[in-house]
């Protein structure tokens, strides 16, 4: 067993263990890519302050989200395929999940289902739906996730077409897979990737095969998600899917003052600060470079949750001291995944925790609750040089 001490160590693994096609449909931005490494290289601009002498003993990293108590303020994002990562990897990360305290967001696009999922936790998940033409579909999709009790609705908005991924074209990425040469000499290398799949039955888009009109087999899921998503999507919409959800709703992939501000008005409890890690439009700025200038326009209306560059605990805590009420991580825990299945989830928590944990202490914080920018060090033009 490797010695884990940081979230790279379990990409390396993971980078080992999966099919290449599945690692870049992960580790990869849209276009040049500009978003998705600015999004972690923009959180080492910034510095910590840290403070001696301060009582450090009984910390507690104990905080709510959207009026749930968790044990971090992280969820884990939704990520769609995490079936394609581990076998029944949804299942997998869910149970981490539950076990460590935070919470798990299913994916429209996953590959269990919502059903399936529920009937292996104890504890309720939260959903996510992306925008979706078919009225039909969404709201049996809203009485699935009511049925099987979720706890919050994640409606994510930014993804009304797709920012061009160039390696998921090349590696033939697509609902069906397109096999090429190059991924099928790839495929047969990783064998215990390929012998884990061969024991599950849950290898299409648990969701959505069955359910979605004339979508009756995998085969006809490329013409299904070439339809579906809905370009004319407006805030009236947007409003229109809040109010089927009787329950907390978060707006994710708000990354301008102004959206964040509607989103206000059209009743969320939370938005998600978010680029969707990078993989939409590409040259946008960071999730964290663009969180003061939303916190400072709404920061004090609604809940505000940031993701997107996430790769360590201190990363989570510069998220927090600028505001954010809350996290999510993506490619984080995905890269756990892989690397380990269910225990690989565990270890990407447990990573983020004890650095969340131990910068808090040397910060002189012992609730993180009370984290704010007193803690941090910004370059004076953090927030002003692109305007
Ligand atoms: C492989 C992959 C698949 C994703 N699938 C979805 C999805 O189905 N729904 C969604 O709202 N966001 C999706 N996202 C975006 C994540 O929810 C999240 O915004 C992003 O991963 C955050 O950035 P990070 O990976 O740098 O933490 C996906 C991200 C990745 C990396």
């Amino acid at each position: 067993m490797p010695v884990i001490t940081e979230i790279e160590d379990l990409r390396r693994i993971y980078r080992r263990r999966v099919p290449k096609m599945f690692y870049d449909y992960a580790e990869s931005g849209s276009w040049t890519e500009q978003t998705f490494r600015e999004n972690s290289s923009d959180f080492d601009e910034i510095r910590l302050r840290q403070r001696i002498a301060v009582d450090m003993a009984g910390r507690t990293t104990a905080s709510q989200l959207v009026g749930q108590d968790v044990a971090m303020p992280v969820a884990l994002a939704p990520v769609g395929l995490l079936g394609m990562q581990s076998a029944d990897g949804e299942i997998k990360a869910a149970r981490a999940a539950e076990k460590f305290g935070v919470p798990f967001t299913l994916s429209t696009m996953s590959i269990c289902s919502i059903e399936d999922v529920a009937s292996h936790t104890s504890k309720p998940f939260w959903f996510q739906v992306y925008t979706l033409k078919d009225d039909d579909f969404m709201k049996r999709l809203f009485d699935r996730a009511k049925e099987a009790k979720c706890s919050a609705l994640v409606i994510t908005v930014d993804l009304q077409i797709m920012g061009q991924r160039h390696k998921d074209l090349k590696n033939g990425l697509s609902a069906p897979p397109k096999l090429t040469p190059a991924s099928i000499a790839n495929l047969a290398t990783k064998v215990p990737w390929g012998l884990e799949m061969l024991q599950t039955k849950r290898r299409f888009f648990g969701n959505i095969v069955g359910h979605a009109k004339g979508v009756k087999d995998p085969s006809s899921l490329g013409s299904w998600t070439a339809e579906a998503f809905d370009p004319s999507l407006d805030w009236a919409r947007i409003k229109q899917f809040r109010d089927w959800w009787d329950g907390p709703v978060i707006l994710k992939g708000i990354l301008d003052e102004e959206d964040a501000k509607q989103a206000i008005k059209v009743g969320a409890d939370a938005i998600v600060v978010s680029n969707h890690g990078g993989r939409q439009l590409d040259g946008a700025l960071s999730s964290i470079r663009m969180l003061p200038r939303i916190m400072d326009a709404v920061g004090d209306k609604i809940e505000v949750h940031l993701d997107s560059g996430i790769r360590s605990g201190q990363d989570i805590l510069k998220a927090l001291a600028l505001g954010a009420k809350g996290t999510m991580v993506g490619r984080a825990f995905v890269y756990g995944l892989g690397a380990m299945g269910q225990e690989g989830v565990k270890k990407s928590l447990e990573v983020l925790h004890k650095e969340l944990d131990t910068t808090m202490a040397l910060c002189g914080e012992r609730d993180v609750k009370n984290l704010g920018r007193h803690n941090l060090l910004l370059p004076e033009d953090f927030e002003t040089r692109w305007r």
